[in-house]
């Protein structure tokens, strides 16, 4: 069959290496891709939110399934765009439909579905300018820190983190009334600070039946320590040696059953992958957030684990027949360390020649912010690879990614070099 996988990063390079190992695959196209999908599928200039621009590939590439990546697709509704398409309706399309992206798509939604289902998260209350100053007399008595967060989608910086009542109430005026996240920011999500360890469980289902994938942590800082300003994600290890079985067990009962309970009461069925974004406060899990796709870094560890062959696992979520899904997953850690651009998550220069790929072995290599300049791989955006290592311990495997990363040169090349540490 042939297949268009929809994104640009080192998860969809991640995917792609995955479904080129598929019998059930004959051609697979990327939109837009990068050097490193470029070098095992078929690159197609577009992207990924391009609607007309898929159609039109769908039709001359005989496409017969389309997996999506990113959120933004996803939000802005290409499942129900292909469902309302004669042409289109009939070929499958992995994630869930606008309605259900509306879990990552609006964190007011998202927060009101935990509470209809009475899943464990940080109390909330959500406002818009029209209950502005409720909002602020909210914030004056409200404990710190204070988490405000920008209700739609906002490149991953909607969310801040204020230590002081004063700097909630600036940053709460300016996503309100100074448009700071423009109309993502148009509601906002006033929620109490979680204390704990951050973590995900992954979750694909075909809206009435489910199978968990492995956990993963991601490491969102910069700087060694976790310090420093949020980035894309500078690295990740699955699976997190404190999400043991009853750990885990927590999650399916307390969030993710009484989740796809309650959407399906609403009428949302939900299909695709679920990231379910978590604190680990003493043993108990609270939702931070929900995503409707797979992360990234983390589908970086999660995907070279995964023994199932992942054009199965997408079959299955198309035919809704998850229950006779068999997720086989390897035993060894994975751990992912992502090579940046210097200057990143600030300024950075595109267009550094990188070298060094002949110099790796035993490690995978996942492109992200990369694309061909003549005959030479060049950094395209601020994460630019992923290398990820599989051992028996995290040290091992950090270890085994840590030297890989060493053999990769360009220009104001940086990376992290404790991912996983704090799990040792
Ligand atoms: P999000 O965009 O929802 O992933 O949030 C970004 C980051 O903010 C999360 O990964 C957490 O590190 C942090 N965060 C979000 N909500 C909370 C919360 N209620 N308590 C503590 N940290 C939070
Ligand atoms: N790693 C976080 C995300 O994919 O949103």
């Amino acid at each position: 069959m042939n297949i268009l996988l929809l994104g640009s990063g080192g998860r969809e390079h991640a995917i792609a290496w995955k479904i080129i190992q598929s019998a059930l695959c004959s051609k697979l196209y990327v939109a837009p891709g990068n050097a490193g999908t470029q070098g095992i599928a078929i690159n197609l200039d577009f992207g990924d939110s391009d609607f007309d621009a898929i159609k039109s590939a769908c039709i001359e590439y005989a496409i017969e399934m389309v997996v999506v990546g990113p959120e933004t697709p996803l939000v802005k509704g290409i499942v129900d765009y292909f469902l309302d398409d004669n042409l289109l309706r009939q070929i499958p399309i992995i994630g869930p439909n606008k309605v259900a992206a509306q879990l990552e798509g609006s964190k007011d939604f998202s927060k009101k579905i935990m509470d209809d289902c009475h899943i464990p998260t940080a109390k909330y209350a959500t406002f818009t300018n029209v209950n502005f100053e409720a909002g602020i007399e909210y914030l004056k008595t409200h404990s710190v820190p204070i988490v405000l967060k920008a209700d739609g989608l906002a490149a991953g910086k909607g969310v801040l983190i204020c230590a002081t009542i004063e700097e909630a109430i600036l940053e709460f005026t300016a996503m309100l009334q100074d448009h700071k996240f423009g109309d993502a920011g148009a509601k906002v999500v006033i929620e109490e600070f979680l204390q704990g360890i951050e973590l995900s469980v992954f979750v694909v289902t075909d809206g009435t039946s489910y199978k968990l994938l492995p956990s993963a942590k991601d490491y969102k800082r910069i700087g060694v320590g976790d310090t420093g300003l949020n980035t894309g994600g500078m690295g990740a290890v699955s699976p997190v040696p404190f999400a043991d079985a009853t750990f885990l067990k927590k999650v399916e009962n307390r969030v993710v059953g009484p989740l796809l309970h309650g959407l399906n009461q609403q009428g949302i069925t939900y299909k695709g992958f679920l990231f379910v974004g978590l604190m680990n406060m003493n043993g108990e899990p609270y939702v931070i957030e929900f995503n409707c796709r797979l992360g990234d870094p983390e589908t970086e560890v999660i995907v070279p684990r995964l023994k199932t062959d992942i054009v199965k696992v997408f079959q299955a979520v198309a035919n809704t027949t998850v229950n006779e899904l068999n997720i086989e997953i390897a035993e060894e850690t994975a751990v992912t360390v992502f090579l940046v651009s210097g200057g990143y998550p600030e300024d950075y220069v595109k267009g550094k020649v990188i070298t060094g790929f002949d110099q790796i072995q035993g490690s995978h290599l996942f492109h992200a912010g990369t694309t061909m300049h003549n005959q030479d791989v060049v950094t395209n955006g601020g994460r630019v690879l992923a290398i990820t290592s599989l051992a028996n311990t995290i040290d091992d495997a950090a270890t085994l990614s840590k030297a890989a990363a060493e053999k990769i040169q360009y220009e104001g090349k940086y990376f992290r070099n404790d991912i996983g540490n704090d799990l040792i």
